[in-house]
């Protein structure tokens, strides 16, 4: 995996799409660049606040989670978020269950009101993306189209 990036990165035509690397730097790019300096203590930080700040100015949140990912469980995540709910006196709007894609379950979902979605992704590993690219274009773009993920196998079956 850590192979793959550092050459799909480095693809002049990856870049330009990216409107990265603008100023031809001298360097290969590379993960963890020593020019910044990362603080060791940041990662970890305990997010849950600032996601608190965002939900309350109204700005939507999906927290996501591949249901094989062993680095950040989602047992947690999902804890972590019901808590949140919790504390902000969010009600379940959608219980727990599945979402669909292609014709198959995408995964599992849980909306608290229109602005707080905790989602998992079938089949998914720490890198969601990666291990389930097509389950996660879809998730990804009901997000950005301010939509719901599907409950039903129904539409996307007739678009296919
Ligand atoms: C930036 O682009 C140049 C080619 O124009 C390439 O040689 C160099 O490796 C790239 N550097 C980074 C950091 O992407
Ligand atoms: C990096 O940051 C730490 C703490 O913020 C500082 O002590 C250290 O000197 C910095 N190192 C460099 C190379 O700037
Ligand atoms: C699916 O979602 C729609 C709204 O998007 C809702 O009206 C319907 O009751 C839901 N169906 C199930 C089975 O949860």
């Amino acid at each position: 995996m850590s192979f793959e990036r550092s050459l799909y990165f480095n693809l002049p035509e990856v870049q330009k799409a990216l409107h990265a690397n603008r100023t031809n730097l001298p360097y290969k790019w590379s993960m963890c660049s020593p020019v910044l300096n990362y603080s060791e203590t940041d990662p970890k930080i305990n997010i849950l606040p600032i996601l608190k700040r965002i939900v309350k100015n109204h700005i939507p949140v999906w927290v996501l989670s591949g249901d094989q990912d062993s680095v950040v469980p989602l047992l947690g995540s999902r804890t972590l978020i019901r808590e949140l709910a919790h504390e902000l006196q969010y009600k379940v709007t959608v219980p727990y269950g599945a979402w669909f894609h292609k014709g198959q379950v995408g995964g599992w979902v849980t909306e608290y009101g229109n602005l707080l979605t905790f989602a998992t992704v079938r089949g998914a590993a720490h890198m969601v993306p990666y291990a389930q690219p097509s389950r996660a274009l879809g998730l990804f773009s009901a997000f950005v189209r301010g939509s719901r993920l599907p409950n039903t196998t129904r539409p996307s079956l007739m678009n296919n």
